[in-house]
């Protein structure tokens, strides 16, 4: 039996939700031993207004019921629920599932309404996370909130004071052939060595992708060596506490991980970028008719994000005090940041503005970037910035940045880009032309 579409929001069941919100909240106020009066004033309303939602009169704003779990010590996000909200929690899933959630929604309320839409009919546009917010250029231009040089990120580093930086983001050249001049002079003239054009199968030209399998087992112990290297010289100017993210996959993050543990970093976790990329999931080479049930490596559908920290001095609320760091930044105050994120692969409108064979996406750097620094105080550094996806998604949630790249190829496009990339609405709609570089720490 059909059901009318809005069935879930018919007075009958406001009532009900009312009721049941009202109930809970004089059995914790009593629990409490607080009399109507004084919770009142403590939420800020009248008497007469606290003693209807109690009887199930009214409905509480959502910032009430904050108010209200915050007074009473409990959890708000039953709360949320008995008075008919979804939690923070649940919003921030559908956000993140748009052609998802309307379906999700029916089912969940038993409704399915003549006008069902099917996903082909929804636009998709990606939201961010509600907290984070995207700079107007007059802003940015104001605030010149980011430095970019052209350079060696070793040699940058020495020059530094200890203790400079509140977290590192970073996409570092982890096969470390791929970006060598000669590697980059292949890929520049379109002709393979470690870089290979993927199968132009739907006449799309596609961006190269670094084939890490061919390192040899002396490629391996260089990487070793050199993220041991740059951790040493990362961690001495990172602040206590200061966080770093770095990208890596799933064939070498091991090396890459073990090299930072011994350079003094903690290792915290991982942060999992669900990404379908197109590496992975072929047959054997020449063989693949013989043996067509065989997939060599599995399709790789995910990208670790390693996340490490320098130690605290003391206890995180030491640490957070002194220095500003030694945890991530909430999504919201009921919300933590969590490892897995969804995300897409780089959008063809980012990568038509910033043409870096490893450019990250907009709309997940923001997320990372926001949740590098507790406080949203301190510099974010990407010491290997290539076109500034990081740097602009610093500028994006308003957080000063430095980046540094070596070649000047892809240095010049991160000084023409990350304006363009920091203002980018993320459903494409904004467009802004910059006039010039801004600096925050040299102009
Ligand atoms: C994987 S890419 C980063 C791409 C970046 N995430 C983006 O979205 O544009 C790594 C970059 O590090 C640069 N690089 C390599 N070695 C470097 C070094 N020692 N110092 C600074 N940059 C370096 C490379 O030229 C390359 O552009």
């Amino acid at each position: 039996m059909k059901r009318k579409p809005d069935n879930y929001s018919t007075g009958f069941q406001k009532q009900r939700y009312n009721a049941a919100f009202g109930e809970l909240l004089r059995r914790e106020r009593l629990a409490k031993n607080l009399s109507l009066s004084m919770l009142a004033k403590t939420l800020g309303v009248t008497k007469g207004y606290l003693s209807r939602l109690e009887h199930g009169g009214a409905k509480p704003s959502r910032i009430l019921i904050e108010k209200i779990a915050c007074a009473l010590e409990v959890d708000p996000d039953p709360i949320f629920v008995l008075a008919g909200y979804v939690t923070p929690e649940v919003e921030e899933i559908l956000y993140r599932h748009p052609v998802k959630a309307p379906i999700l929604l029916r089912e969940a309320f038993n409704d399915y309404g003549d006008a069902q839409q099917t996903e082909t009919q929804l636009e998709i546009k990606p939201k961010l996370t509600s907290a984070a917010h995207v700079s107007k250029p007059s802003e940015l231009v104001k605030k010149g909130l980011y430095q970019l040089v052209q350079g060696n990120c070793f040699s940058w580093a020495d020059e530094k004071p200890p203790n400079y930086i509140h977290a590192i983001v970073t996409d570092p050249p982890y096969g470390l052939k791929e970006y060598t001049a000669k590697e980059k002079a292949k890929l520049r003239s379109g002709r393979g060595g470690v870089w290979r054009i993927p199968p132009t199968f739907d006449g799309c030209k596609r961006s190269p992708l670094p084939r890490f399998t061919v390192l040899t087992d002396a490629d391996r112990e260089s990487l070793r060596k050199f993220f041991y290297e740059w951790g040493v010289k990362m961690i001495r100017i990172l602040v206590p506490g200061g966080h770093l993210f770095i990208a890596t996959n799933p064939l070498l993050s091991h090396l890459v991980y073990l090299s930072l543990s011994s350079a003094g970093f903690e290792k915290r976790g991982e942060i999992i970028r669900l990404v379908q990329t197109l590496r992975g999931g072929d047959r054997p080479k020449n063989a693949h008719k013989e043996f067509e049930n065989v997939t060599v490596m599995p399709r790789s559908c995910w990208e670790p994000w390693g996340l490490f920290r320098k130690p605290c001095e003391g206890r995180v609320q030491d640490n957070l005090r002194k220095w500003k760091t030694g945890g991530l930044r909430r999504l919201s105050r009921n919300q933590p940041f969590s490892d897995v994120i969804k995300s897409a692969p780089t959008r063809a409108a980012e990568r038509a503005i910033a043409p870096h064979p490893s450019l990250k996406p907009q709309v997940f750097m923001r997320q990372i970037v926001r949740s590098a620094l507790p406080l949203g105080e301190g510099i974010i550094l990407d010491p290997f910035m290539g076109a500034g996806s990081t740097i602009a998604a610093a500028c994006a949630v308003g957080y000063q940045s430095i980046g540094i790249e070596l070649d000047p190829e892809f240095y010049q496009i991160a000084v023409r880009t990350v304006p363009k990339l920091a203002t980018l609405a993320i459903n494409g709609e904004y467009q802004w032309q910059p006039s010039s570089q801004q600096t925050l720490f040299n102009s």
